[in-house]
């Protein structure tokens, strides 16, 4: 089977920066117990900005720094759970601005935070099809607008942003996915009206229990060890998840990428925003192995293996 490859990469955050101590002058909280718990910093929230902003943004980026023409795009999928409207999409928004064939498959995806992962192996899927060469995969949030400013426990933790890839596929390279869903809507739940729920602690457990087995079931497929591995991007929501897999998985600490700091978890948005900062910091070279893993809502994980 063909792998997949991703030719560029690109991400857009809001204009606003909510730092911690910002943040304490209306939530009954502090820079120290957010950074303690969490690693994050600060966050952007958006104030005019929409969704299909930062993910045209986010993509336009990509798409320059490929070097290929907005009419070889055949697909372009959006990762979301905040999507502007229930219709139309975010995908149709960006390919009107973006100029997108009228002829390209263009929708959202949700899997929340695994969002990303999924619209990967999704373009994977369309481009094997056949017919184009090249896909837009998004991952594009505005969680501020469904944040309840009275759930401390909560709040504290999101932030909006977009992170976008050009992929295409290609031979004799590594390629791995692997995830599974698990319906719960008691410890983790966004209703439609907003107010998103969370049990930080379930969800803690929940996530530091998915990520290996997401990684040791993409090792096992390609018949790999972690030592074959460059880099793991995992969902960014809490440092303390990542150090405990790291842990759990005797790794060393600088193979996972962190930079939650400056994010919070921008759930979707998460991982291409990471891999966009690793790219671009000069981090990532051809050849180099990379596993991405996302959990969260549904819930719903997965895993993919790539290579650079
Ligand atoms: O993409 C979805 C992924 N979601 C996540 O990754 C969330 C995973 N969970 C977590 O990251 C952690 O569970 C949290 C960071 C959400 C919470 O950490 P915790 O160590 O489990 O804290 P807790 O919820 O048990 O709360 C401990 C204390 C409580 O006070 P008491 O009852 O001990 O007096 C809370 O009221 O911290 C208090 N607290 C806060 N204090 C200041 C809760 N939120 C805050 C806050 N600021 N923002």
């Amino acid at each position: 089977m063909k792998g997949l490859k991703i030719v560029s990469t690109g991400s857009c955050h809001p204009q606003n920066a909510v730092s911690n101590d910002k943040l304490s002058q209306t939530v009954d909280t502090s820079d120290e117990w957010i950074s303690t718990r969490t690693g994050i910093r600060q966050r952007y929230f958006c104030e005019s900005e929409k969704n299909v902003d930062l993910a045209s943004n986010a993509a336009k980026q990509a798409l320059e720094r490929s070097g290929i023409s907005a009419d070889e795009i055949g697909a372009c999928v959006v990762a979301t759970f905040t999507p502007d409207n229930a219709t139309p999409s975010v995908a149709c928004m960006v390919q009107k601005r973006l100029g997108l064939p009228n002829d390209a498959l263009c929708f959202d995806m949700n899997a929340a935070c695994s969002g990303f992962i999924y619209a990967l192996n999704v373009a994977h899927g369309i481009l094997m099809q056949g017919g184009s060469k090249y896909a837009l995969v998004i991952g594009s949030e505005v969680i501020s607008r469904v944040l309840d400013f009275n759930d401390r426990s909560t709040c504290v933790l999101f932030g909006d942003g977009a992170g976008a890839a050009v992929v295409t596929l290609s031979e004799n390279s590594v390629y791995e996915f692997t995830c599974g869903a698990n319906g719960d809507d008691a410890i983790l739940c966004c209703p439609t009206s907003g107010g998103l729920q969370m049990d930080g602690r379930e969800v803690f457990k929940f996530a530091v229990g998915i990520i290996p087995v997401c990684i040791d079931k993409l090792l096992d497929k390609s018949q790999l060890t972690l030592e074959d591995i460059d880099y793991v991007a995992c969902h960014q929501a809490n440092e303390r998840i990542i150090s405990h897999v790291v842990k759990k998985m005797k790794a060393p600490s600088e193979k996972f990428f962190v930079n939650l700091q400056k994010y919070g978890n921008t759930s979707a948005a998460s991982i291409p925003l990471a891999l966009d900062e690793m790219a671009s910091g000069g981090m990532l070279k051809e050849g180099m192995k990379i596993i991405c893993v996302g959990f969260g809502a549904g819930l719903t994980w997965g895993g993919i293996m790539l290579e650079w």
